[in-house]
């Protein structure tokens, strides 16, 4: 199997960013998500570079949704990027990790009232949903004196080759304003005193393995752009959201990089730019990309059972990653502890939760498995963790970071008591 960069496999062991799965697994424990900050710190620059060859206004915002783990987002930080926000718990992470508020843009259909607040407290530019949500905004910045830079959501109405449940800028999506509405919305905009619009803002959705869609993404988007400035609208950035999917299947999904999505989307915007006659930056959200090979899902076998199919039973279900229950997702799986025996059997890895449909791979040729035995599950650092849930009351696991040569908790296991005691009738 090909591997992601950050993988090898020495004397028969996963290892990850040069690290042992199998030792890591027995000081840390299973299930364990394990994260190899380099590679993040790569795939981050990687983007940035792609685009930046091109123009230099450029500004990465990391979608922290992806994968909100607070050392993941200063090392992003560190490196140079924003944050895609999308509630007030990311908001806070993303300024907890040292990000400025004027890196950051709040997205999101559904803001109450206590989201729009924080973020119009901390000066954090907010992506505009509806003309409803524009005039709580409005009464909102009023009432705390402050001004607020806006952008729309554009809906696109762009079919795009994902899961539907990830496509977000169809025509019948519930996300953005339908872009033959655009205009007027940004009218109103102009004439409300504590909105500054200055932005356009568009995703058309995740785990894209196409670039065409992105450039004609970037088409509508230079369209509108130059209706806005007709309208006097000062427009400051242009944020063409994220989406660039990566290769799950590494023998057979094709695998754009950064530079075939900015070959495709630069030339149209930096064209569309010139005509209108103005230099904006240029945004982008990228989450997936960033973080989605950087991480490895460790799960200890617990039983091997011979059924309608041959189960091997392992301690993470759906309650640790939901991508292959809720979007028929593909993961490559990797027997840990014995990458290279040579025996070949197939596998279906099913999890502990008490649905027929927590299955993690269906019929993977694997080396014959043994309880104890250690599975890898890879690729799963974009909506791993960031989805996991305490479904059947099972505490979530652990996160370690790996990173030049070293090892560290990004995050503590979850014991049973974290389960209980927020339910403890008890005044705190
Ligand atoms: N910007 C906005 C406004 C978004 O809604 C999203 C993702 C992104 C950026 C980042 O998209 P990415 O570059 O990661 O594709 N849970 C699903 C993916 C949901 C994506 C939601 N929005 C999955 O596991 O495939």
């Amino acid at each position: 199997m090909k591997l992601p960069p950050c993988l090898s496999i020495l004397s028969g062991h996963l290892c990850i960013g040069g690290q042992d799965c199998v030792e890591i697994a027995s000081r840390y424990g299973t299930p364990l998500y394990v994260t190899d900050g380099d590679r993040i710190i790569g795939n981050y620059s990687a983007y940035e570079r792609a685009l930046h060859s091109h123009y230099s206004r450029i500004r990465v915002l990391y979608a922290a949704k992806a994968n909100g783990n607070l050392a993941i987002l200063r090392l992003l930080k560190e490196a140079g990027a924003g944050a895609d926000v999308f509630s007030s718990g990311e908001l806070s992470l993303a300024l907890r990790a040292g990000m400025a508020p004027r890196d950051l843009l709040f997205n999101g259909n559904s803001k109450s009232p206590a989201d729009l607040t924080l973020a119009i407290r901390n000066g954090v530019k907010i992506s505009v949903d509806s003309l409803d949500e524009l005039e709580l905004i409005e009464s909102l910045a009023a009432e705390e004196g402050n001004e607020v830079e806006i952008a729309f959501r554009v809906n696109p109405a762009i079919e795009v080759p994902t899961h539907p449940k990830i496509a977000t800028g169809l025509r019948t999506s519930k996300f953005g304003i339908p872009h033959e509405q655009i205009k007027g919305a940004y009218e109103v905009a102009l004439s409300r005193e504590h909105v500054r619009p200055i932005g356009i803002h568009c995703h058309i959705g995740s785990q894209i393995l196409d670039v065409d869609p992105f450039e004609k993404e970037a088409e509508v988007m230079v369209r509108i752009a130059g209706s806005l400035v007709d309208l006097g609208v000062p427009l400051d950035f242009i944020d063409l959201g994220g989406g660039l999917g990566i290769p799950y299947r590494h023998a057979t999904d094709p695998a754009p990089t950064p530079e075939d999505y900015a070959n495709r989307v630069m030339p149209v915007f930096l064209r569309g730019m010139k005509e209108v006659g103005i230099q904006p930056a240029l945004w982008v959200e990228p989450g997936r990309y960033l973080v989605g090979d950087s991480t490895v899902l460790l799960t200890r076998v617990n039983s091997v059972k011979e059924a309608h199919r041959r189960f091997v039973n392992v301690d993470a279900g759906f309650n640790l990653l939901i991508r292959p229950m809720m979007y028929d997702a593909y993961h490559e799986v990797v027997l840990a502890n014995r990458a290279l025996d040579p025996s070949q059997i197939m596998c279906t890895i099913a999890g502990p939760i008490c649905e027929s449909g927590d299955i993690l791979a269906y019929d993977r040729p694997l080396p014959i498995v043994r309880a104890g035995d250690l599975i890898g599950v890879l690729d799963t650092g974009a909506y791993g963790f960031a989805m996991s849930s305490q479904y059947n009351a099972r505490p979530r696991c652990a996160e370690v970071l790996v990173r030049g040569g070293s090892i560290t908790v990004m995050r503590r296991a979850e014991t049973i008591q974290d389960i209980i005691v927020p339910m403890e009738a008890r005044k705190w």
